[in-house]
């Protein structure tokens, strides 16, 4: 055994015996993982977020989860805490949809209120319900792993479909809209600074070629292979259009800005001794959480100091959190 694995153990050693639920909790949450999973996603840190809303000082009446996906999350939380009622939203038809009918019981009931809305635009929609200050709310940014798998979604390299990679259907600017209308500069800014690529210059001139060229860009496919064509592989199982496919579909769901509106927005409406738990996929979305939770600090505090990372386990049952990061902040008293 590693030393870095004897100290994990030991770790969980300690908090198990601090806290005589955590056998039974961590049972529960292996199970709702694997019963969720079964819906085509597998929530990434399920018991991590768990845990850390268990261990929250508020009672909960009130949870909100701004990214329902196939609602992995809000199936534990509202198990967990069958009393409390909770608003979730997402902007994509089909979650939505999918969602009011696995939980339709919790919906005809009442617990469960599923709106079809940007959680950017959260200040906006809580006029809807101004009385509500919620308890646990809940991030987990990014696409769904039905929304990745759809070739019709046009998310991915790997399954050819329409370039598309608008998480909600109303947007109105598409990843080929940019591929074929953006210029050359714009361009190569884009892929530089939401895709972290270092040199998108031989791609980016090709793109522009090959357009006028040939014909616009329709297709996942067409463009993963000119990016392969061009850049080649570097590192191994990553493919070389990764990158820039973040880049776009970061750009055509503007999630950064919208990231950056909700957040402030969202602490501002939870009550004290309540937390808001954010999973992230890209740096440049984890530098925003941990620089808006950092400016908030006289209205709470960080859950943990550092930001959690998945361990061994998690990335071998759940491949998707590799490049997961969790932050926390509980609102209270500062003092
Ligand atoms: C990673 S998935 C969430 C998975 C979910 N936690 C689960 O366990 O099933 C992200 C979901 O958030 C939605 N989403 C992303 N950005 C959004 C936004 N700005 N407003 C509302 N929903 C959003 C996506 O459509 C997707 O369904």
């Amino acid at each position: 055994m590693s030393s870095r694995d004897k100290s994990r153990d030991q770790q969980k050693a300690s908090v198990e015996n601090v806290d005589p639920n955590a056998a039974a909790n961590a049972a529960k949450d292996a199970a709702t993982f694997a019963e969720a999973s079964t819906s085509g996603h597998a929530p990434v840190f399920l018991r991590a977020v768990m845990d850390i809303f268990r261990q929250a000082t508020s009672p909960v009446r009130w949870m909100f989860d701004g990214t329902f996906g196939r609602g992995g999350h809000s199936g534990a939380m509202m198990a967990e805490w069958p009393l409390a009622k909770e608003i979730a939203f997402d902007w994509d038809e089909e979650a939505v949809a999918f969602g009011a009918k696995k939980f339709s019981g919790a919906v005809e009931s009442g617990q469960l209120k599923l709106v079809r809305a940007n959680f950017q635009d959260f200040a906006e929609e809580r006029a809807k319900f101004p009385d509500v200050r919620f308890d646990r709310m809940l991030l987990d940014l990014g696409v769904s792993s039905p929304q990745l798998d759809q070739a019709h979604r046009g998310f991915s390299f790997y399954h050819d479909g329409p370039l598309d990679m608008r998480m909600d259907q109303r947007l109105s600017v598409t990843a080929a809209d940019i591929v074929n209308e953006w210029d050359e500069q714009d361009l190569a800014r884009l892929f530089i600074e939401y895709g972290e690529v270092q040199k998108p210059f031989r791609v980016v001139r090709a793109i522009v070629n090959d357009r006028v060229a040939r014909k616009p860009y329709e297709s996942t496919k067409e463009l993963a292979s000119l990016i392969e064509r061009v850049d080649g592989w570097q590192k191994k199982g990553s493919h070389p259009a990764t990158r820039y496919f973040m880049a776009l579909r970061l750009k055509v769901n503007e999630e950064l800005d919208g990231l950056s509106k909700a957040l402030p927005a969202l602490i501002d409406s939870l009550n004290d001794g309540g937390v808001l738990a954010v999973i992230t996929f890209h740096s440049l979305e984890d530098r925003i959480v941990k620089h808006i939770f950092k400016e908030h600090l006289r209205h709470g505090r960080l859950v943990n100091k550092k930001v959690i990372k998945p361990d061994d386990e998690e990335v071998r049952l759940n491949p998707r959190a590799r490049s997961a990061k969790l932050r926390a902040f509980e609102k209270g008293p500062t003092t």
